[in-house]
This record gives structure tokens, C-alpha cells and sequence, in this order.
């Protein structure tokens, strides 16, 4: 087992071992959760602290779900209630929640490197739920985790990510965790979404669909991050779907055993049709299930991981 991490900030400073350490220990917690009795005391006696100061459905409730089956004390900390409105700063928040002997705090937040910022001014572990257009490890990790499950193995597989890849923090991570285990990832959309500069991180980029997912064992699609982007990347909406939309014609054109991936939430016949959405090679919403079983795995080797996760009953 390699991990001796406090935080869990990025994917980009991990390492291939620790990844794989992850999505080793998660396939532990999964065996937990198909057992009539799905809690375990790993976490017992610590407090976890939920900081999402941006919406969100799928790692806000698995993050939840996976704290209460590690034992923990859980606070959800709601932006909307809390004195964020009367002007405090996140650095006081979190100052507040230290003094309350937060012993992790979970953050989401619309600016990119808030959670480096926390780790380094509160003794508490961070875990990083998603910064603005930087990094959503846990996302990467647990879609990782699933193409494993899947697939058998990440290393040699040709994954397409299509869509919005520069206002995306679920591309980044991903690049680095998929690239990082061998993955050959390959990068789609159009070009004011996808500029060459990708390169830079080991995977290629191409503006040609029909090229991206013929070889593809993973098509990987991203919605439009329209909350982020400051200006019109493309005409219109209507035109990004037909240049760009998984449909059924570009679908015929893929490997029968291609599957189809998307971090949610998704915009159903926008880059997805809807029926591709919930088809037999669609691994949507597996993505989300196993997302409870890598939050758990993240919080416990956090937590310093000294007991096995079939034993921590
Ligand atoms: N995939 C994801 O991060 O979804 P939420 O924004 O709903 O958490």
C-alpha cells in the first residue's frame, strides 16, 4: 500500500502507485456496502465537515453517504445559512470549523486552489471535492475505479474525452490520473474548448468526432460548463449538439463494446441523446455508485488507513 497523505488536493502531484492504492482499497469498501450491514467504524470519534460553496448533487450525497458508513460525526455546512452572506471570508470559516475540531473538511468551491489554500492555513485534512476549473480528484478516481471494474485494466485503453474540456476540472483529473496509469487519452470538441495547449499533458487533441471515438474503448463525454465560461465559445447550442452531441449515427461508428461515461450532471440531448444516456453502454450512473465506494476509501486512507477495510467492523 502506498499513501502517507494528510490531504487529497489533486490529482497531479499523485503518483501512479497511490492511485491504484486508492481504487485497491475501494474495492474493499464496495464489498463493505454489499453486506447486509453496510457501516464500519473507521471513522468513529472524527468530524467531518461538508464546505460546498457551489452546487452539487452527486459528491455532496456520496461524500455524506460515505462519512455516515465510516462512523463519522457529518456537518453540512450550508453556504446559504451560514455568515458567508454577512461577509466572512473562507479563510475565518475555516478557522471556525479548526476550532470546532473539524478533523476533515470536504470542499467545493467556485475558485481554483481553494482547497491548497485550507491546507495550508487549518490543521484539519482537506479533501478537494472540486475547485472551479482546476481539479475534481475524487471524480477521476472513481471514474477510474469504474473503467477498471469494467474493462479489467486502464493501462493500453484508448479513452475519448468530448466536450468541454477547458472550463472542466473532471478533464483535468482525469488526464492526469488516466495518463498516469497508461491510458491513451485522446481529446475532443470544439477548438476554442479544446486548444492544442492540452498536449502539454500527455494526451492528443483532435477536433475531428468521427476520428476521436472510432478507436475509443472509453467515450468520456462533458457537459458545457456555461457557469464558468466568460464569453461565447460557439455559436449556439443547437450547433454544438450536432457538431459535437453523442448520437445514434456517431454511436454505429464506435466499438460495439465502447462505453459511454459521463460525470454527471448531464444535458440530455445536448451532448448526450437521451436514449444513448440510458442504454446498456451507458456506465452513468454505475460511475455514481461506485463514487461512494472511493469517498469512503479516500477518508479512511486519509485518516492514516492503519486497518484494512474488510477488517475496520
Ligand atoms: N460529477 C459531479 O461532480 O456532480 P455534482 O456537481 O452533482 O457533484
Amino acid at each position: 500500500m502506498s499513501w502517507h497523505r494528510k490531504h487529497l488536493l489533486d490529482i497531479e502531484s499523485l503518483s501512479a502507485e497511490e492511485i491504484l492504492t486508492v481504487l485497491d482499497t475501494a474495492r474493499g469498501f464496495k464489498a463493505v456496502g454489499e453486506r447486509a450491514i453496510k457501516k464500519v467504524p473507521a471513522l468513529r470519534g472524527k468530524t467531518v465537515v461538508n464546505l460546498f460553496v457551489e452546487p452539487s448533487t452527486r459528491t455532496r450525497i456520496s461524500f455524506e453517504l460515505a462519512e455516515q458508513r465510516l462512523s463519522a460525526d457529518v456537518i453540512n455546512f450550508s453556504t446559504e445559512a451560514s455568515s458567508f452572506k454577512k461577509g466572512e471570508t473562507l479563510k475565518d470559516t475555516a478557522k471556525n470549523l479548526e476550532a470546532l475540531n473539524a478533523d476533515f473538511i470536504i470542499i467545493r468551491h467556485s475558485a481554483s486552489g481553494a482547497p491548497h489554500f485550507l491546507s495550508r492555513v487549518v490543521n484539519s485534512s482537506i479533501i478537494n471535492a472540486g475547485d472551479g476549473a482546476h481539479e475534481h480528484p475524487t471524480q477521476a478516481l472513481l471514474d477510474a475505479f469504474t473503467i477498471r471494474e469494467r474493462k479489467g485494466k486502464i493501462a493500453g485503453l484508448n479513452v475519448t474525452i468530448l466536450g468541454d474540456i477547458l472550463y472542466s476540472r473532471v478533464a483535468r483529473s482525469n488526464i492526469w490520473a488516466l495518463t498516469k496509469l497508461g491510458a491513451k487519452v485522446t481529446l475532443c470538441g470544439p477548438s476554442t474548448l479544446v486548444p492544442k495547449t492540452f498536449e502539454q499533458m500527455g494526451c492528443r487533441v483532435t477536433h475531428d468526432v468521427d476520428e476521436a471515438l472510432r478507436e475509443a474503448d472509453i467515450i468520456h463525454l462533458l457537459r458545457i460548463q456555461h457557469e464558468r465560461q466568460r464569453k461565447t465559445m460557439f455559436p449556439s447550442i443547437g450547433e454544438y449538439t450536432s457538431l459535437f452531441g453523442l448520437n445514434k449515427a456517431r454511436l454505429a461508428k464506435t466499438k460495439p463494446d465502447a462505453l459511454i461515461m459521463h460525470p454527471g450532471p448531464i444535458n440530455r440531448g445536448v451532448e448526450i441523446d437521451s436514449e444513448i444516456a440510458d442504454c446498456e453502454r451507458s456506465v452513468i450512473l454505475q460511475q455514481v455508485t461506485n463514487g461512494l465506494a472511493v469517498r469512503m476509501a479516500v477518508l479512511y486512507l486519509v485518516n492514516g488507513g492503519k486497518v484494512a477495510p474488510e477488517a475496520a467492523v
